[in-house]
């Protein structure tokens, strides 16, 4: 029996298998839930291709983070798939305007860039668990995704910002929404090599970063080990842990140069 059985999980943010959320949806799945994926926009005709190679091929929704009628409408249309329980749900979304605000001209990146970056890559945990909470039970989980948003690094610049926020946000919930058994919890990968960080100019340079500095080692093109962490943080294992931060980055946040 795996450690999601009869649980229902929503997983947004899954556009390739490259993406974090595919392994977390592939996993998921393997590990008994009952799972459905979102995307938004131009992304949905992919994330419709990627769907059909997850067992069984799960339903996918559209749901833009930024759009008020949609998060209104997300319980329903989970309703109208035969989900009226959501027992989990994954955050794994951000963007920030590549050309603007990362890769090294933060101190000229105007508010509008740096409002979205916050709106879509932080406060959106806000709205998309807002808009999922009347599906919740007497417990749930909400796992989001971030780049350790504690430390400045090369080139995230505003998008670091975001992930600061996003962390922030993360604790907020927990504090909020504990009373009413929700659990709030963000995975702090390393760099894995998606289409959000090839987007950022001179990602790279994260690769370099982690190359040889990683006590457990680091490959930037297998997501299952920070997979793994957000399902066994919707998983019943983590009864107890609300508001946390773990990392998923082969220890290099434990080691200096
Ligand atoms: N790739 C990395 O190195 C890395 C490391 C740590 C954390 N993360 C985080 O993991 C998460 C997933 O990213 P990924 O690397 O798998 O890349 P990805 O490009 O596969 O996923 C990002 C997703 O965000 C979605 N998205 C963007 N704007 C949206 C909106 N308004 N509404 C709904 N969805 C929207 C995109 O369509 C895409 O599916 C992000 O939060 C990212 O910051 C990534």
């Amino acid at each position: 029996m795996g450690i999601l059985e009869g649980k229902s999980i929503l997983v947004t943010g899954v556009t390739h298998t490259t993406s974090i959320a595919y392994q977390v949806a592939r996993i998921a799945q393997e590990e008994g839930a009952t799972v459905v994926i979102s995307n938004f926009g131009r992304a949905m005709s992919l994330t419709n291709r990627v769907s059909k190679s997850l067992d069984p091929v799960p339903p996918v929704i559209e749901l833009n983070v930024t759009d008020q009628e949609q998060l209104d409408c997300l319980a329903d249309a989970l309703r109208g798939l035969g989900i009226d329980r959501l027992d989990g749900v994954v955050h794994s979304i951000a963007f920030a305007n590549p050309e603007t605000a990362m890769g090294g001209k933060f101190l000229s990146t105007p508010w509008e860039d740096v409002a979205t970056a916050l709106e879509v890559s932080a406060f959106s945990l806000k709205s998309l668990t807002m808009a999922c909470k009347p599906l919740f039970g007497d417990e749930a989980s909400v796992v989001g995704l971030t780049f350790d948003g504690r430390v400045a690094w090369p080139v995230y610049d505003w998008m670091g910002v975001a992930k600061g926020a996003l962390e922030s946000t993360s604790r907020y919930l927990a504090r909020f929404l504990g009373p009413e058994g929700v659990r709030c919890n963000i995975v702090a990968a390393g760099p894995l090599d998606t289409i959000a960080k090839k987007a950022i100019p001179g990602s790279t340079t994260f690769n370099d970063i982690w190359d040889g500095r990683a006590p457990l080692g680091w490959d930037t093109k297998d997501a299952i080990p920070t997979a793994k962490a957000v399902v066994a943080l919707l998983s019943d294992w983590f009864p107890k842990t609300t508001g946390e931060m773990i990392h998923v980055d082969g220890g290099v946040h434990a080691v200096g140069y």
